[in-house]
């Protein structure tokens, strides 16, 4: 469907097949709607939030300006995560840093029977969005929604090396990059997007941090900027020690995921195979 039809049909009740064949079967009151939806949409307002609905891994979310618009770079950490923890019939606990809309969240606990996820987010609008989600989509129970700064949940001392996974899409746009936005991405939240002047300030901070909270053999997995890889290889250089570490690369060829194992490495053949298995 183009976005002119997924308006009619979604917004206003219109059968598919009227638009052409029965062009007057709106009321006046909808053709207004209608025509300041498509002026919303002309000035660059994503089709998404117009329609309050988005897919991501096949499931329905909830969207509005408050949170990212899922990207489909973030199905391809869902997946990577899936493809390693999928069969586990021991629980699994996970922490989603960041969560947004929960989708996430919500697509890890629909797909692991096991899964007990903390996810945390700095803005109560978005925490709104994501408990909505995880309802729709069944899963509330779950996952515990909190309102934390990233920069804080990595000093609580009773979480040290409990998590089996951390999973964070964090902001990661430059200062630079914010000046240079599509116009469409303009519109979604700055704290969303955001990542300090060189768009790395959170990895740092969930590198580190992660090597605390992790259990031992425990995951990190992180979407990263499409520029970004050497920048975040360095840092986890500096904990080579710690870390096994492989990017994931996108459809086009750009390194978009990075996996990273805890000592002692015990899934080095899953992970280095993880672009094949997800290509096939
Ligand atoms: C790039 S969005 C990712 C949203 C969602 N997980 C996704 O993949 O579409 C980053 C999220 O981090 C949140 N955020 C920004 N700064 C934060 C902080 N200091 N602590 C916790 N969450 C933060 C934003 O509100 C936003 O929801």
């Amino acid at each position: 469907m183009n976005e002119k039809e997924l308006i009619l049909t979604s917004l206003l009740d219109c059968r598919r097949v009227d638009i052409y064949t029965n062009p007057s079967c709106l009321t006046i009151f909808q053709e207004r709607i209608f025509q300041d939806i498509l002026k919303r949409r002309q000035d660059g307002e994503p089709l998404q939030y117009l329609l309050g609905e988005t897919e991501f891994m096949g499931l329905p979310f909830h969207v509005n300006p408050d949170v990212l618009i899922p990207r489909p770079e973030t199905e391809l950490l869902v997946q990577s995560i899936l493809f390693l923890y999928r069969e586990q019939t021991c629980s699994v606990k996970i922490a989603d840093l960041g969560t947004g809309s929960g989708n996430i969240a919500v697509s890890l606990a629909k797909n692991i029977n096991s899964a007990k996820i903390k996810a945390i987010d700095i803005s109560p609008a978005a925490l709104n969005v994501a408990r909505n989600n995880a309802k729709r989509n069944g899963v509330a129970d779950s996952i515990n929604f909190t309102r934390q700064d990233i920069f804080k949940f990595f000093n609580d001392n009773n979480s040290f090396r409990s998590y089996d996974l951390i999973v964070s899409n964090p902001p990661y746009i430059s200062q630079q990059g914010m000046r240079q936005l599509p116009r469409d991405v303009k519109h979604e939240p700055v704290i969303a997007l955001y990542g300090g002047d060189d768009g790395l300030e959170f990895y740092y901070e969930l590198i580190n941090g992660a090597a605390q909270l992790l259990k031992d053999s425990g995951i990190l997995a992180l979407e990263i900027g499409e520029d970004q890889r050497i920048a975040i290889a360095e840092m986890f250089a500096v904990q080579k020690e710690t870390f096994f570490l492989h990017f994931i690369k996108d459809f086009a060829g750009r390194d978009r995921v990075a996996i990273a194992q805890k000592a002692p490495v015990t899934m080095k053949e899953k992970i280095a195979n993880l672009d094949n298995k997800l290509k096939q």
